[in-house]
Formats: structure tokens, sequence, C-alpha cells
């Protein structure tokens, strides 16, 4: 008769032990970072990068007439120049004739733009780790063509001969990659660049949105295992007080049968007082239901509710 109740029972502490196992397990176990993939430690989101890459295998299926490689674009606008670049792999271009970078080194350009007058400079070599910095999901390309000399020390030939002919430092790529998630494609927008040697890029693509994954258990879904099992166990438990200690049966064994029962049929009541108002503003053909009626049945159920909460301090002393 009452293995039904025991056998729930005998169950939880396996379902707790289960949800706590699974819990434990996805958050210790994170898995090394993938190449081109990030993991906020703020949200413990996933997010990956990698429908953004372009391959030769995915120009060839565009369909592409000509045989030319599509990298993505990005226009100068006020800068005398258009960018071409891809996303955590080198540019598919033909990049042989960049400024002043070193053959082993071109072959990982992933990030270029070619002057007026023809000449290829090189904005950043690949990387594949993109990174958050507070909110920001980042990715930076380094060590391009060189960056020219400081405007104060002007390169004059005759003067500082070969000695003073760059800054040292290489042209270099920062990109700010936004969730879009109506972006059919990415959106690469070129926002400014510094000096000519840092270039700011704005992505947006429905790619660096989180997505949840296998990868991490967030705070939300973790507090809302807690709840569930909380629910579970004032359900259970309360039936099986009921039942056993106060001998309920039916829709009684529910834990505070009483107080939940009034409290549905009170905002019940209200629903349809709400209802009922409205109705007769609006000049709507009312119900059946008339506001004397809805008044009656909510001030019933107030009672109710005061008799049920009576009968559990009755019951209680
Ligand atoms: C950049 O691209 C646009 C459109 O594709 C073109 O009209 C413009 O002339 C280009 N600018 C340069 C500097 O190549
Ligand atoms: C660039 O390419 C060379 C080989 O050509 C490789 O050894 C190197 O690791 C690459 N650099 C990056 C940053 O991937």
């Amino acid at each position: 008769m009452r293995f039904w109740i025991a056998s729930p029972i005998s169950a939880l502490p396996f379902f707790v032990f289960s949800l706590l196992q699974l819990t434990i397990a996805s958050t210790s176990n994170t898995p090394q970072q993938e190449p081109c993939t990030v993991i906020s430690a703020q949200s413990g989101n996933f997010f990956d990068l990698r429908p953004l890459t372009r391959t030769s295998a995915s120009t060839s299926s565009s369909s592409s007439s000509s045989n030319t490689v599509h990298d993505w674009t990005a226009r100068g606008h006020d800068y005398p120049a258009n960018f071409t670049l891809n996303i955590c792999a080198p540019v598919l271009s033909d990049v042989a004739d960049v400024v002043s970078v070193s053959t082993s080194q071109k072959s990982n350009i992933s990030a270029f733009y070619i002057t007026q007058e023809g000449k290829q400079y090189s904005i950043g070599s690949v990387s594949t780790n993109p990174y958050f910095r507070g909110r920001k999901l980042v990715l930076v390309y380094a060590g391009g063509s060189p960056c020219p000399a400081p405007d104060g020390e002007e390169r004059e030939k005759s003067k500082s001969s070969k000695k003073k002919k760059g800054s040292g430092y290489r042209k270099s790529t920062i990109m700010s990659h936004l969730c879009d998630r109506d972006a059919v494609r990415p959106v690469i927008s070129f926002v400014g660049e510094v000096n000519e040697c840092g270039y700011f890029f704005e992505v947006r693509s429905s790619a660096a949105c989180p997505t949840a994954g296998t990868q991490a258990l967030g705070p939300v879904s973790v507090f809302g295992i807690i709840g569930l099992v909380a629910a579970l166990v004032y359900l259970v438990g309360g039936c099986v007080y009921q039942r056993t200690v106060m001998h309920a049966r039916g829709w009684r064994q529910m834990p505070n049968y009483a107080v939940w029962a009034g409290l549905v049929g009170g905002v019940w009541a209200l629903i349809r007082s709400i209802w009922d108002r409205c109705a007769s503003k609006l000049h709507l053909p009312r119900s059946s239901y008339d506001l004397i009626g809805a008044r009656r049945s909510s001030l019933e159920s107030e009672n109710r509710l005061i008799d049920a909460l009576d009968e559990d301090w009755g019951e209680d002393a």
C-alpha cells in the first residue's frame, strides 16, 4: 500500500547524489581550451569563433565563378585603404609582396591592407587565442610590418641613415567581438588606427554569442538545481508526513494543502473580478459570472484560507 511513497523516498538520495556529481564534474573538469574558443571566467559561458574562419573549402563551395579566394574585408572609409583579414587563421589572399615581413612569417599573416601606391602592409600574424578583457571578447594579431618612425624624428635619409628607419614596433590589430544573433554573416568594421601602428576592428557575429554547451554549468543553473531539489524534498517529505502522521488521503496528502488551495482559489477569484471589471469598462459581453458573485467567492476563499490557518494552528497546539 505504502510502497509507492517509499520508492521515491529511497530514490531521492540517489537522485541528489547524482545531481551533485553532475555539478562537480561539470565545474572541475574544464577541458583544455580548443584553438579559437574561450570560456568566460565571469559567466562560465563558452564562445566559439571558429565559424568565422575562412578556409579555401568554404570559399570554393560558395560557387564563385572566378577562382579568387575570399577573406573578410573591412572598408577603410576615411583611411586610404581597405582591409583584408581572416579570423583565427592566416589570410587566403596572396601576401607575397608584404613589406618587411620575413618569408617564414608570411604564411601566417592574418590581416593586411594595400595602399593606393600598391604597397602591401601586414597588420598582424595569426592568433588562435581569443580572450576576455572584462566583458569584451578580444582577439589580437601582433607582429605585422614595421610601424613608421614617430613624426619628431622624421626619417631624413641623409641624416639618420638606416638607423632610424622605423620605431622598432610592428603593426598590430585588436578585434572586439560582439554578439549579434541576427547577423547572417559577420560584419567587420574598421574603428580606427593609431600612428599607423595599432588597428582596431569591431566584429559583429552570431559566433560571438555565448553557447551554453556542455562546457560548464552557470551559477543560474546550479541555483535552479538546488531550488528543484528543495522543492522535491518539500513535496515528498510533506507527503510522507501528511500520510503517515496526519493520516491524510488523496489531495490532502499534499503538504500545506489547505494553504495552497486557499491561495489558488483567492488568486482565481481576483483574476475573475479583474476580468469582469475590464469587460464592463470595455462594454464587452460579460461572462456569466457577476461581480457580487466574485466578491462573495473571494470572501469565501479568504474565509477558507483563515479557517485553514486556524486549523493548522489548532493542530499544532
Ligand atoms: C575600398 O572599397 C570600396 C568598395 O569596395 C571602394 O569603393 C574603394 O575605392 C576602396 N578603397 C580603396 C582605398 O581601395
Ligand atoms: C608562423 O609560421 C611558422 C612556420 O612558417 C610557425 O613555425 C610559427 O609557429 C607560426 N607562428 C604563429 C604565431 O602561428
